[in-house]
């Protein structure tokens, strides 16, 4: 184990840094979310629009979250209170959402565990049409009990990593599967391409309408955007705050950047021509990938094998990032309010638990469970990606660009002037200026202010 002048643990080496955060990054925030919201806003246009949220607004912000925690060696919440006490508010809003995203991220991760399940018995492969599988796939959530067995044995494996420590747990687990959720991603895309009637879906995805595009479309670009690069809510601040010293923040953040952008466009090229070669809506929502994705592993040959080791893949993606939303609260309470780190570690497990366990059953069995005239479990999505994400991505470019010291962030950029950067003015500019300006402009435009 490695540890830094301040005791607390680092990470290995440069290809650690990258992996543990795009461990964190890449998700289910790729492959589940990133299709169903794509579809469900009209496809090409807000694929470029998200690309540009990412490049324009998600890579600064990496960047500045980044900086934040490998300056202090903090918790979210303990990094920004050392900065400058007034703004451990932006920490709060972090612990915040990530136990709200917790609350469905687990519900979804459940999911994938059980069809994981239901993959290496063969049960999946008796079905021949969408609709079946659409039937499947309700009766399943609808459930009381079962998607909460999975969602809470997914919450205990989340735990055991959590508890073997930072770089044995998060570390090794990172390394592992990640290349391989990559070329398996390759191989269905070009099944998916394949199918009949797949080229509907390839234009759908990069032929941009923008006629389609409204304020809201923007304001779900940009939260998806953040959700999916794990920006907003100081995950990346825990994270970095054990990369080490040397360690290069900006080839990190572009690599974890491309990385994750790269996973969900493949994501797309996957889901949507099996979208309309097996005839469902693109605007199914949440449901959009566990009754395309059977579909497609059922006209191929192995099908259970295929099937098997994609959601065996999904789980584990699933896990590298739920750890990281985990550690978040963690590192917080276990720093901030001096419990052992392994009290730390078993109060969010159990309080993470119960919110999921109630979001589970908000599908189903108690489907009067609405706020904000949804179900529980869609609000806890709304309300963490598109609220808590982006207005924890302003306050941190305001933080960043305009309170903290801009010798600290130059130093944390450079390594101390060890690495030169060279469009450095470009990159303040984004973080002080145009960073807040169109976030600002977004939530206005939704709030109906133009
Ligand atoms: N980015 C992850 C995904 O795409 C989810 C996630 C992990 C996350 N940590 C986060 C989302 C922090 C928002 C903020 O699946």
């Amino acid at each position: 184990m490695h540890h830094n002048a301040h005791g607390r643990a680092t990470l290995g080496g440069k290809l650690s840094a990258v992996l543990v955060a795009a461990g964190s990054s890449v998700g289910l925030g790729n492959i589940w979310r990133f299709p169903y919201v794509a579809g469900d806003n009209g496809g090409g246009a807000f694929l470029v629009i998200y690309i540009c949220c990412v490049l324009l607004l998600g890579l600064p912000i990496m960047l500045a979250e980044f900086t934040v925690g490998r300056a202090s060696h903090r918790n979210a919440v303990g990094a920004y209170r050392a900065l400058d006490r007034r703004w451990s508010l932006l920490g709060y809003n972090g612990v915040l959402a990530a136990f709200l995203i917790l609350g469905f991220y687990f519900v979804v991760s459940g999911w994938t565990a059980e069809y994981m399940v239901h993959s290496l018995t063969g049960s999946l492969a008796h079905f021949t049409e969408a609709t079946q599988y659409k039937a499947v796939f309700e009766n399943f959530i609808q459930n009381p009990w079962r998607p909460i067995l999975y969602t809470c044995l997914f919450v205990l494996a989340t735990h055991a990593v959590i508890s073997l420590g930072v770089q044995k747990g998060i570390e090794r687990s990172a390394k592992v599967l990640m290349p391989l959720l990559f070329l398996i991603l390759i191989v269905l895309s070009v099944h998916a391409v394949l199918m009949p009637g797949g080229e509907a879906g390839l234009r759908f995805l990069f032929r941009p309408d923008f006629s389609k595009v409204t304020a809201s479309t923007v304001l779900v670009a940009l939260g998806q955007a953040f959700f999916s690069l794990s920006i907003g809510i100081g995950t990346m601040v825990t994270y970095a705050s054990y990369f080490k010293a040397d360690t290069n923040l900006r080839h990190t953040a572009l690599n974890v950047t491309i990385l994750d952008t790269a996973v969900a466009i493949l994501a797309g090229v996957v889901i949507f021509p099996a979208v309309f070669s097996v005839g469902i809506e693109p605007s199914s929502g949440p449901s959009l990938v566990f009754i395309t994705l059977p579909s497609i592993f059922n006209g191929m040959p192995w099908s259970m094998v295929w099937s098997s080791v994609f959601f065996l893949l999904l789980v584990v993606a699933a896990l590298t990032s739920t750890i990281s939303l985990h550690e978040v609260i963690t590192a917080y309470l276990h720093e901030e309010w001096h419990l052992t780190r392994r009290k730390a570690a078993w109060a969010t497990t159990a309080a993470t638990a119960l919110l999921a366990s109630v979001a589970s059953l908000s599908l189903g069995a108690w489907n009067g469970l609405e706020l904000f005239g949804m179900s529980f479990f869609d609000a806890l999505d709304f309300l963490t990606a598109n609220i808590l994400l982006p207005a924890g991505g302003l306050f941190t470019c305001i933080f960043v660009g305009w309170k903290l010291d801009q010798q600290v962030l130059r130093n944390e950029i450079t390594n101390r002037g060890a690495l030169s950067f060279r469009i450095y003015g470009l990159f303040r500019a984004l973080l002080r200026y145009f960073c807040p300006a169109v976030m600002l402009l977004v939530f206005l435009d939704n709030l109906g202010v133009f």
